[in-house]
């Protein structure tokens, strides 16, 4: 992150989850709010050539993965609410707008990211019209030097009660030692009936030569917008220590998977690339 300025990665995400809305069909995850969520002048020119935003080299198979992991969180945190869980925790929350699309009675959300992300995006709320609503809690963090624990239960999350997390599109941007310190954390606080969506990167070793290619153009692309990606996973020894913070049920998604559930009889070929995952996974 590039200190006192907001995610220019969280900017980018939101621009791609608007361009879902307007280019692929059958949508893969609706957000109506995702075009407002970017500005009006942004907004109207992507309207106006949404192609021009995602010619680059990756563009749709990323756009895949963004639309694919938000609506894996959103339908994991539908099942929670069903089970009663009325605590929402949206980690590294960048322009997600779930808060802003969803009444659930009783639930509350705390959207928990970087402050001056958090602070951009709360001026673009207001740009935007959109009211923050009373049920919603924003809780300034940085994961890398502050205690993600204190600054919840400082925020009013109820410790004692089940909490469902989603933590999307941030894992590969922090220092595996901070992935785990959050995972902790998050394991101590889920409770009966919670659980956490979060999404990950394989290791690019792991990638055929044409893949690491592609990956390298991502990562260069993001190292220059000063949020180069740092921790990669690999799935089997991920679930084993996800299992060992106490995670009962772990449902780990890999390409192939995301392809044949999601993407499949698609006219327009859009489908997920090689090295992102998404995991649920619930507490006891
Ligand atoms: C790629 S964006 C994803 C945003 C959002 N989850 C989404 O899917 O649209 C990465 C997010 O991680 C946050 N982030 C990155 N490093 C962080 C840190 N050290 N502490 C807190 N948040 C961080 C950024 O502020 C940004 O909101």
């Amino acid at each position: 992150m590039n200190t006192g300025q907001p995610s220019r990665t969280a900017v980018r995400v939101a621009l791609r989850r608007a361009a879902h809305q307007i280019l692929d069909r059958p949508l893969v995850f609706e957000d109506p709010l995702a075009l407002r969520m970017i500005g009006r002048e942004v907004a109207a020119a992507l309207e106006q050539n949404p192609a021009r935003f995602e010619s680059q080299l990756g563009s749709a198979t990323l756009r895949a993965f963004l639309a694919v992991r938000s609506r894996i969180a959103e339908d994991a945190l539908a099942k929670a609410i069903a089970n009663g869980v009325r605590q929402y925790v949206v980690l590294g929350a960048g322009m997600d707008t779930y808060a802003y699309r969803h009444a659930v009675p009783g639930l509350r959300v705390f959207e928990v990211d970087y402050p001056s992300t958090q602070d951009w995006k709360r001026m673009r709320l207001k740009e935007s019209g959109l009211v923050e609503p009373d049920s919603l809690t924003f809780v300034p963090v940085d994961f890398e030097h502050q205690s993600l624990g204190d600054a919840l239960a400082g925020a009013g999350l109820a410790t004692g009660e089940p909490a469902f997390f989603s933590w999307l599109g941030v894992t590969p941007y922090l220092t595996k030692a901070s992935v785990w310190a959050t995972l902790t954390i998050v394991a101590g606080l889920v409770q009966a009936g919670g659980g956490i969506t979060f999404d990950y990167a394989v290791p690019p070793a792991s990638l055929n030569f044409f893949q690491r290619a592609r990956f390298a153009v991502l990562a260069q692309r993001v190292a220059s917008a000063g949020e180069p990606f740092q921790a990669f996973f690999e799935p089997g020894a991920l679930k084993e220590k996800l299992i060992g913070l106490g995670f009962a049920e772990v449902r780990d998604r890999g390409p192939d998977a995301l392809n044949r559930k999601y993407f499949a009889n698609r006219t327009d070929g859009l489908a997920v690339g090689e090295m992102g995952h998404v995991v649920t996974a619930w507490s006891k």
